[in-house]
């Protein structure tokens, strides 16, 4: 039995780990899960599986859930959570919270070399020069969630990175792929997220018609392969089947695929290195008998090329990307901005950045909370 901790269980990504645990209770122990607001959903998912904790991040939410009988231990914050993060505790854990909130439980699990599944690819946006020292200095290990990241994992089973030439990241396009600028200019946070292939949080749902999303998984990548961002290429892929591929120095390509569902990396990162029997749908290429590639528009979508700027300035600039983007993004889905101020302005906060050479964790923080001051 492996002992599991789940971050942000209420989540996209979260509901549908539980729904794994739930098949496979003879191989995970759920040792706690954790939410910010929806408490409904944790009462729940805690009836049901009996973790030993729930972790709630929400002041009010946790008064409110204090009167709501739960029958596990329910405690409040980021400390106590912090404190759950050990090998004595939990055998891996999940970090599929959203956003920045994710970086310390990232940098605790690689710290104290607790096998981590990572969904919360910002952590590793921000702070992937010291996450990954310590994923080295300390042999722990993270296990990408991402499907892109996932896919290229996969497909390096058996290789050797100094043959990899490059990696493609797959980007579906997002639900205005193929409209110009001037036909998305008016459009509104519910026409943004209406995903074509995937469900998920409101927050990605963004990112992926912005692109932002492609750009954040480009310095995902970066870090988690130790590769340069030059050597990482992005195609369009609007059928969402190939997850992504990594080419080889013989002209090689091999990729992993399979139908748009984020349980199939979840299930895989969750039982690395063993392969189970997974009692899902099969991919069907009768139903795609056409998989289609384009090159992104830059043009129309800023939002890639700056994550590629942000990478290649490296230091704090993707911090200020990532937050940039978290705080517009939230004001876009209160349609208190227009879709294209989300990328005009991290490009504005880009060129304005004094940059901070190899910021520390405290830093990176400091300067997290000094930009959403500022662009509250
Ligand atoms: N969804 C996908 O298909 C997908 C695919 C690839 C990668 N990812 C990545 O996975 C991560 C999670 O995405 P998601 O789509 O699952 O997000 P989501 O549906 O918005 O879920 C976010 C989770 O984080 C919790 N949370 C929100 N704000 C918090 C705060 N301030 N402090 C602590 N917890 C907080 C939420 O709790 P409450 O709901 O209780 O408020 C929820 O459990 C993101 O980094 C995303 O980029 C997601």
């Amino acid at each position: 039995m492996k002992k599991i901790g789940i971050l942000g269980s209420t989540g996209s990504i979260g509901t549908q780990s539980i729904d794994i645990i739930k098949k496979s209770k003879d191989r995970f122990d759920l040792i706690f899960i954790s939410g910010h607001k929806n408490i409904k959903l944790l009462k729940e998912q805690a009836d049901e599986l009996n973790p030993q904790f729930v972790l709630i991040t929400d002041l009010d939410a946790f008064n409110e859930a204090k009167k709501m009988n739960f029958t596990c231990k329910i405690l409040f914050g980021m400390n106590e959570l912090v404190e759950l993060i050990n090998v004595e505790t939990i055998d891996i854990l999940l970090n599929a919270l959203v956003g920045h909130v994710g970086l310390i439980p990232t940098y605790t699990a690689v710290k104290n070399k607790v096998p981590l599944a990572l969904a919360n690819k910002e952590s590793l946006v921000t702070a992937g020069h010291i996450i990954m020292k310590e994923v080295y200095a300390n042999k722990s290990i993270i296990l990408p969630v991402d499907s892109e990241h996932s896919a290229i994992f996969q497909s390096l089973q058996g290789n050797k990175m100094k043959n990899v030439e490059k990696l493609i990241l797959t980007a579906s396009g997002g639900p205005f792929r193929s409209l110009s600028y001037e036909e998305i200019y008016n459009k509104k946070a519910f026409q943004a997220l209406k995903h074509p292939n995937w469900t998920m949080g409101r927050k990605i749902s963004i990112d992926s018609a912005t692109l932002v999303n492609k750009g954040l998984e480009v310095i995902e990548a970066k870090w988690l392969f130790d590769i340069p961002a030059s050597k990482i290429d992005v195609v369009v892929h609007p059928q969402s089947i190939i997850h992504s591929l990594v080419q080889y120095n013989d002209s090689s390509i091999i990729a992993q695929m399979g139908r748009p569902d984020m349980r199939v990396p979840i299930h895989y990162a969750l039982n690395y290195p063993e392969r189970i029997n997974f009692d899902i749908e099969r991919f069907d290429f009768m139903k795609y008998n056409q998989l289609t590639f384009e090159s992104p528009d830059h043009k129309v979508f800023p939002g890639l090329s700056l994550g590629y700027t942000a990478i290649e300035k490296g230091n704090s600039m993707p911090t200020v990307y990532n937050t940039v983007n978290e705080v517009m993004v939230n004001k876009f889905l209160m349609d208190q901005v227009k879709f294209y101020d989300i990328s005009d302005r991290i490009e504005l906060e880009m060129n304005n950045h004094k940059m901070i050479i190899n910021p520390s964790i405290e830093e990176i923080i400091a300067l997290d909370k000094e930009i959403r001051m500022r662009l509250r």
